[in-house]
């Protein structure tokens, strides 16, 4: 197979990210992008509605140490809605929230609290990205069009995905402004704690989507069709099932894995899973957490921690089982150096990784964060599932959702 080099993102140029160190970051694998009917270079975006856009940019600039790069609002001439743009190496966050009483982003954020709305890639052309996805029976929302400033124009269209979920495609290699037309040039004055690391994660590495009881396949199928993707990975059955829940889970990935997005569904089992417990509060299919990709994910722990972010615990049992200590083997720190921070580690036939996950980041239990650093392992860290499902149902249990 031929193999075309990384294409990197805008935003990975911008983020002093070579080819080699995002690959070893997220996990890359050979691709021939010429024969791709949906080539994608990478995730452009992740955008939120939230209860609180100005509040939300504040703790994820002051907590997850991020950038405010763009902002847009009715100071710009947006009079609906504000929305707050934040990075971290390749990562962009999109904060937005209503402004105007009658936006439409209040309607949505009343049905599901904050959450990811748009989970946009950005291509090398729209249009033909569009022709595909139609002529497989997508959704396509907003047709391709123009936008343009004095920065160029971006062509960009929307398909739809699960739930009210949608994918907007940008090809934004015509455009040098700081996001897109609508947004301007905004930095903030907050300065970093002395000492806090100048990044906590590099990149994002996977976006997990909790779908409908019996149709994880049919979304399965559908990122196969519409956007050539590709399957990596599945879990089901013993893999993923606790004492009380279960979930099935199978995971679609672009040609060279730069995207990856795991797809949940519920699975029958005593008690109330952690996918239905979303998809009540959430009210519909949706976003279920972001996994960001760190190069020192103990330094990102310590300092989350001292801002206040809440992690997932795990007992002590984990690090002391003779079984899983056998399977770790050779990790760069010591296991106690993990436990004291519940800090999970996986390793598979490539190679290990490091995990953790917080609590959910709202008042709603829906959206969540994983930090993951990856030494070799392509995986998803399966051999935690138990674990990680067995923390989440302590916390349902405290919610009185179990
Ligand atoms: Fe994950």
């Amino acid at each position: 197979m031929t193999t075309a080099p990384i294409a990197l993102a805008g935003q990975e140029l911008s983020a002093d990210l070579d080819a080699d160190a995002l690959s070893r970051l997220v996990g890359l694998v050979d691709h021939d992008a010429a024969n791709d009917p949906f080539p994608v270079i990478g995730m452009d975006a992740v955008v939120f509605v939230c209860g609180n856009a100005t509040q939300t940019a504040h703790y994820f600039q002051s907590a997850w140490g991020m950038d405010l790069v763009a902002y847009s609002g009715p100071e710009v001439g947006n009079r609906d809605h504000t929305a707050y743009v934040l990075t971290s190496g390749s990562a962009r966050f999109v904060i937005q929230g209503g402004v105007a009483p009658d936006s439409p982003l209040l309607d949505e954020h009343r049905r599901h609290g904050d959450g990811v709305v748009d989970l946009a890639m950005e291509v090398t052309d729209v249009d033909r990205c569009i022709v595909h996805a139609r002529g497989q029976g997508a959704h396509i929302l907003v047709e391709p069009h123009d936008r343009t400033d004095e920065f160029g124009t971006v062509r960009m269209a929307a398909i739809a995905t699960y739930g009210h979920t949608r994918h907007t495609l940008v090809d934004r290699s015509r455009y040098t402004g700081p996001y897109l037309p609508g947004y301007v040039a905004r930095r903030s004055s907050f300065v970093r704690r002395p000492g806090a690391p100048s990044r906590l994660f590099q990149a994002l590495d996977h976006a997990v989507g909790n779908v409908e009881l019996g149709r994880m396949n049919e979304w399965v199928h559908f990122y196969n069709k519409v956007m050539g993707f590709v399957n990596m990975a599945e879990f089901v059955g013993d893999d993923i099932a606790t004492e009380y829940s279960a979930l099935m889970s199978k995971v679609v990935a672009n040609g060279n894995h730069r995207v990856k997005f795991p797809l949940n569904e519920p699975a029958v089992g005593k008690r109330k899973s952690q996918i239905d417990e979303y998809l009540e509060f959430y009210t519909e299919p949706g976003c279920q957490h972001l996994a960001q990709a760190t190069g020192d994910i103990l330094a990102a722990v310590d300092a989350l921690r001292a801002e206040g972010v809440e992690f997932l615990s795990t007992p002590d049992s984990y690090y002391d089982d003779p079984v899983l200590r056998e399977r770790i083997g050779h990790v760069r720190v010591p296991v106690a150096e993990l436990k004291k921070r519940a800090i999970l580690v996986d390793r598979d036939e490539d190679g290990y990784l490091l995990q953790i996950f917080t609590k959910p980041l709202g008042d709603r239990p829906t959206i969540f964060f994983e930090l993951i650093e990856r030494h070799g392992s392509l995986g998803f860290g399966k051999g935690n599932f138990k674990a990680l499902f067995e923390s989440i149902e302590r916390e349902q249990a405290a919610r009185g959702n179990l």
